[in-house]
């Protein structure tokens, strides 16, 4: 039976562009680990989408003077542009202001409250006295009672990561006007995570020894030590999905209870839209069925241990509501391998004061691969790291052109000239040749390993020393000398290397997908390595959205076939004129990048 994945990636708020530190954290992450299991045939589907209520679209329409659905609406679809041309694939991304997520997160609510993990708890709320209306989270920022961060957000410290209980804040300031709100009280829902503790215990538990050590600090570390409280999960507002009770008018299911449910709409949204309604079921109740959630270390205890709480709350009683007759628990996610952050030139990245490399910006300079290249070197997998503009320009030319792009130039080139545009035939390889081909053969055991693990930085280091080895290969059976003298001796070096060019091609394609499918076109091979990315508008009774898709999900998933794995090339097969696969930079641009850092655009 083919494994079914799911690759969920962490939905960005739609208030913003995305930048280097986002690509890294989690897109790029997920697109990776999405391609390698479409190449081994596997059925997978990766989502997202616009995260799109909640305070932080309300803040930045307040002060742009625009509504909460105009800033959705302006920056949804650069989302989709951007990730068309960086070849983030998704089989879905969408937004959670759809009418299939409203109905989603709605059908959640009940389930939960039917099954009595919801309660309701009157608290005190910041209140604001001149606009008449209460202030959430956001809206309010104070000193941290933690560490002391003057402009820690009355939910949670970015210094010191904390959550905060919003009432505990010490001199609280709202962001709309500077002034001091008051307390007042207010009536909400709480998702009791106290009772749910050891059914969320046991779940983190079993998957202790494949877990980041920093994923199962936030969420089994917090539980061993200070326990769960019931959290709430509705707020003063009006922009979200409204509470699905009488009575509750005016109060929204806080943006992050509902947001995370957008792994499991958009699955149903997708199934809707390519015509299998049920298919949806492969992902959420195959228990076999693996579920990544690709994100940043912010986002930790909402995915590690909220999202399994509301899945483990549901039981089948999500199911039960969707009319299963013989309903099935959801599936919990069997890792959420969360990145730490990426600073820029030695500073924090701030959207806000343009320090930022941001992702359509960078396009419009660079190829796709070569910020996908950099963007995997200097992923934050164990750390925070740093974009460098001096490393992109090193890394770029000394490592992806000249390991790599100039590898496949010179021994392309130099055959398509000298061998009539066909691969060599020679008779018989040399125990040498024989060598280099057991030392790449062996990469797709131990590429994959890493991969399945999310060890992507090493996944990709290892393809690359494997290039390397071609490399050296070639310094000691220089074709180029060889077929001077001997013209069968020289065939024999040029097969082995396309033969190993061919298969690293196939290893780095989840890195590389561009360079690698264009290497794939070169070597005349009709069927594309994935399927192609297309957008979409859809409409519901919430208006138009537009949608990412990818057709076919990849030509090899569809039928199931493995192409991880050392096929032989047929010798006297013609290939297309080589074309330089990957462009060196001048040096001049890291001045010049650096110089457009911190001022406005
Ligand atoms: N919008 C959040 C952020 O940008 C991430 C939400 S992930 C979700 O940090 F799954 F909850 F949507
Ligand atoms: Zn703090």
């Amino acid at each position: 039976m083919t494994e079914n994945i799911l690759i969920a990636v962490a939905w960005p708020y739609a208030n913003s562009d995305i930048h280097a530190g986002n690509i890294t954290g989690s897109h790029l992450p997920g697109d990776i680990v999405a391609r390698y299991h479409r190449l081994r045939g596997r059925n997978v589907l990766m989502v997202s989408g616009s995260d799109s209520h909640g305070t932080a679209i309300t803040i930045k329409a307040d002060q742009m003077g625009k509504t909460p659905e105009e800033i959705y609406k302006y920056y949804h679809p650069r989302f989709i542009e951007l990730f068309q041309k960086l070849g983030i694939g998704y089989d879905i991304f969408t937004s959670t202001h759809t009418e299939n997520h409203f109905d989603v997160a709605q059908k959640v609510f009940l389930t939960l409250l039917e099954n009595g993990y919801l309660k309701t708890s009157v608290s005190k709320q910041w209140y604001s006295e001149a606009l008449g209306r209460f202030l959430p989270d956001r809206y309010v920022e104070g000193t941290c009672y933690f560490c002391g961060n003057t402009d820690a957000r009355s939910d949670q410290c970015e210094k010191c990561g904390n959550e905060l209980e919003a009432e505990k804040l010490i001199d609280p300031r709202s962001r709309v006007d500077g002034s001091r709100p008051e307390l007042r009280e207010t009536e909400h829902f709480f998702l009791d995570l106290s009772s749910l503790e050891p059914q969320i215990e046991s779940f983190l538990k079993a998957r202790e020894s494949y877990w980041r050590p920093n994923v199962l600090r936030q969420s089994l570390g917090t539980i061993q030590s200070v326990g769960l409280k019931p959290t709430s999960i509705t707020r003063d507002l009006d922009w979200g999905i409204p509470v699905p009770l009488e009575d509750w008018k005016g109060k929204s299911l806080y943006v992050w209870f509902e947001a995370v449910m957008g792994y499991l709409s958009s699955t149903i949204e997708w199934a809707k839209l390519v015509g299998e309604a049920d298919s949806w079921r492969n992902w959420w109740f195959d228990q076999n069925a693996k579920a990544f959630y690709f994100i940043g270390k912010d986002n930790i205890t909402f995915h590690a241990v909220t999202w399994p709480a509301e899945l483990l709350g549901m039981g089948d009683g999500f199911d039960r509501r969707m009319g299963t007759e013989d309903p099935q628990r959801l599936v919990l996610p069997y890792n959420v391998p969360a990145n730490e952050f990426m600073n820029l030139e030695g500073r924090k990245i701030s959207g806000s004061h343009n320090w930022a490399v941001w992702g359509l910006d960078a396009l419009e300079r660079y190829d796709a691969d070569a910020i996908r290249y950099y963007l995997t070197v200097a992923m934050p997998e164990q750390r925070d790291t740093d974009w460098d503009w001096e490393e992109f320009f090193q890394r770029n030319n000394n490592e992806l052109v000249a390991t790599w792009g100039n590898l496949v130039n010179r021994v392309l080139s130099f055959t398509y000239k000298n061998f009539d545009g066909k691969i060599p035939n020679p008779e018989q390889l040399r125990e040498s040749d024989q060598e280099l081909l057991r030392v790449i053969r062996a990469g797709f055991d131990s590429v994959a390993a890493k991969l399945e693990q999310v060890e992507l930085k090493s996944a990709l280091a290892e393809v690359m020393a494997l290039a390397g080895e071609v490399n050296k290969y070639l310094d000691v059976h220089g074709p180029w000398f060889e077929i001077k003298s001997d013209r069968e001796q020289a065939a024999k070096s040029l097969y082995t290397a396309i033969q190993a060019i061919d298969w690293i091609k196939v290893m780095s394609a989840p890195f590389l997908p561009h360079t690698s499918e264009t290497l794939h076109r070169l070597l005349a091979n009709e069927t594309p390595l994935f399927g192609s990315q297309f957008t979409q508008s859809v409409t519901d009774n919430l208006g138009e959205h537009e949608i990412l898709g990818l057709d076919s999900r990849g030509a090899e998933a569809r039928t199931g076939n493995d192409v991880w794995k050392a096929g032989m090339l047929e010798g006297g097969r013609t290939f297309n004129q080589p074309v330089p696969l990957i462009k060196k930079l001048d040096h001049k641009i890291v001045e010049e990048e650096r110089a457009r850092l911190g001022k406005s655009s």
